[in-house]
Parts: C-alpha cells; structure tokens; sequence
C-alpha cells in the first residue's frame, strides 16, 4: 500500500514514500544551518521554513518516486512530540492531502516513528517484543515494546535529553550548533577519562545528564591550561553519556528478560554508541537493530512506514487530527 508520510515536527521537513516497508523515495530539507548564529533552534524561524519548504519537498519526493498522486493510499504524519508551530504546518499539509485525494490519515508518535525507521528496507519479520530505546535532541525513553501500539514507557529523562546535554556543553566548549555531531568527531577513547563525570546509579529507569552538565561546565574553569583539554573533557562526557544509555540497556533487558533492543533517534548517528551497541550484542546475546545513520535523524520514512504498520493492522478513520507539542503517555 503506497503510503505519504510527512515529518515537520523540528527542523528538518522531510517527505517520504513507502510501500511494504521499502522506501520508494525520501526528499529532506534541514534548516540546521539558520541556527548556527543562535547556537540552538529558533522555533519560529523552524515553522516558517516548514510552511516555505513543505510543498516543494512534496513535490520533489513524489517525482523520485515515479509515482503519481493517485497512487498514494493513505497519509501519516506526524502529530507529535515536537515544536508547535512546524507540527501545525505538517498537519494542515497532510489533512489538506487527505481531503484532496479521499485517503485515510494516520496521526503518528513521532518517537514511535524514530523506532520503526529501524525497520525500513528489510526482508525480515518485525520482531515484537523489544526494548526500545530513543535518543534524541528532546527526548531519551527507555520502553519496553510489545507492538507499535502497545508500549510500555519504562523510564525517561528527568532533565535534558541526551542530544540537548551534548549540544549545550559542546556549544559552552566552542562547537559550532549542533555541538553533538562535532563532539562524535573529535570523540577518541584516548582522550577519555573515566572518573571525570559519574552519573549516580538509580534504581529506576530513569536518565539524568544535568548533574554532569553542570560538571562539564565547571570543569573549563578549573583546567583550561591543560593542552588538549577541550578534547579530553568532550570526550569523557559523551562516554559518560553513552555508558548510560548502555548500562540502562542492560538492565531493561535483564529485568524483562527480552534480548531483542530496537533504537532510533538523532543520537543514534553517534559512531561510539553503535559501535558500543554492537559490543554490548555480541556480549550478551542481543539481536540489536538500530537505523543507517542517515534514518537515525528526523525522517519522514520512518513515519509512512509506521502509518502503512498501523492501518494495516487495525484500519484507521479519516478524520481530525492534532498536533501536540508534548509526548502522549500509552
Ligand atoms: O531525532 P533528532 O534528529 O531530532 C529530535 O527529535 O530531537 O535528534 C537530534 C539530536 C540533536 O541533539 C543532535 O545534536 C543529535 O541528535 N545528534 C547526534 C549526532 N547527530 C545528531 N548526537 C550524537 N552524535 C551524532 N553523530
Ligand atoms: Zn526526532
């Protein structure tokens, strides 16, 4: 079933066909670089360029495709968590596509479609149950998932999110907006000092970064004469980071006893967290799946795919959707 899907809830507007999970065309504009001279996205500037950008991202992803508007039947998009105002120009798109061609729309968790990217352009089966694990700029969730429509949240981020941790301390250390992707490369476990940032242990399933935020920032005061040390401190602080997202890997899988772990989100683009991922499978005996990289960022394949998933397994009224800027709890 050909399905659109449209993506719009952060900086990047992005179109994409899918049919049986296979990717027939992805068309993205990112706005990343109008943020630079801020050093974080300016939500207003985001929604502008998504109502500028939108129609020609349509038009180009269904030209790549081959396929023509009749052919599309059904459209997801994503309803949230997200910014406001680019989710609203996402929504109205899709409704306005949905009422024009008389196709079902699907409103789609955009963490939900971080997940389900993982599973674009494979043969093999949807394997169910998982732990799944996001890490984004606005969100690290730790679920435990029984389908797409049956998830359990085990633990979330009390303050920033992974992404926005690792974006806000690069950005006090000099890197350019966003810090993150500039942090993964400079990132060498020779220049990690294991003892520098300790995140404290919790029972639950919850992260926390502020703590070692805060640290990092001390730090620059303390010891900037010493020579490397920009690269010393970033990189003790992204394998802090990733120790985290591993060691709460760990124990959701053991507590649940589930093998199978599924993750998605910007973070994931991380060459450091994959490779220590793929440590972590052949240690313990996980079937890990995680995105290509460029599928690990906001994409709207992940989104038609999960919307072609859902109506397929229950049907789905065309009808009012809205966008929320907040996360849903299942
Ligand atoms: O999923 P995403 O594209 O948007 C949100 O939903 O937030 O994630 C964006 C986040 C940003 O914080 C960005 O700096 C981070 O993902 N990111 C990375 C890398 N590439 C993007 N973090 C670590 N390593 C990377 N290579
Ligand atoms: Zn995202």
């Amino acid at each position: 079933m050909l399905t659109l899907g449209i993506e719009t809830s952060c900086d990047e507007t992005s179109v994409a066909l899918v049919n049986k999970r296979k990717i027939l065309a992805q068309a993205t504009f990112s706005s990343v670089r109008f943020y630079r001279p801020y050093g974080g996205i300016i939500p207003e500037i985001a929604s502008r360029k998504q109502f500028k950008f939108i129609s020609l991202i349509f038009r180009k992803a269904l030209k790549d495709s081959g396929c023509r508007s009749s052919d599309i039947k059904a459209v997801a998009v994503t309803q949230g968590p997200g910014l406001i105002g680019s989710l609203m120009v996402g929504v109205q798109f899709a409704q306005g596509i949905s009422l024009a061609l008389k196709i079902p729309l699907i409103g789609i968790d955009h963490l939900k479609a971080h997940l389900f990217a993982t599973f674009l352009n494979r043969k093999e089966k949807i394997f169910l149950p998982f732990i799944g694990l996001v890490a984004s700029g606005g969100h690290t969730n730790i679920y435990l998932v029984y389908d797409f429509d049956k998830m359990e949240l085990l633990g979330e981020t009390l303050d920033d999110a992974c992404g926005e941790a690792l974006d806000k301390v690069g950005r006090f250390y000099g890197l350019d907006y966003p810090a993150a992707v500039y942090i993964d490369k400079l990132f060498s476990l020779k220049f990690v000092d294991r003892g520098m940032f300790k995140i404290k242990k919790r029972q639950d399933f919850n992260f926390s970064f502020s703590g070692i935020k805060t640290a990092a920032v001390y730090k620059k005061t303390q010891e900037q004469r010493q020579p490397s040390f920009q690269k010393i401190v970033l990189s003790s602080f992204q394998y802090a980071i990733v120790e985290n997202l591993i060691l709460l890997l760990q124990k959701a899988t053991e507590t649940f006893k589930i093998k199978n772990v599924v993750c998605g989100g910007g973070v994931l683009a991380n060459r450091f967290l994959r490779r220590r991922l793929q440590q972590e499978a052949a240690k313990r005996e996980w079937r890990v799946l995680i995105p290509p990289r460029e599928l690990c960022s906001d994409n709207a394949a992940g989104v038609a795919g999960l919307g072609e998933y859902l109506e397929k397994k229950r049907g789905f009224n065309s009808g009012e959707i809205e966008p929320y800027s907040v996360s849903k709890r299942d």
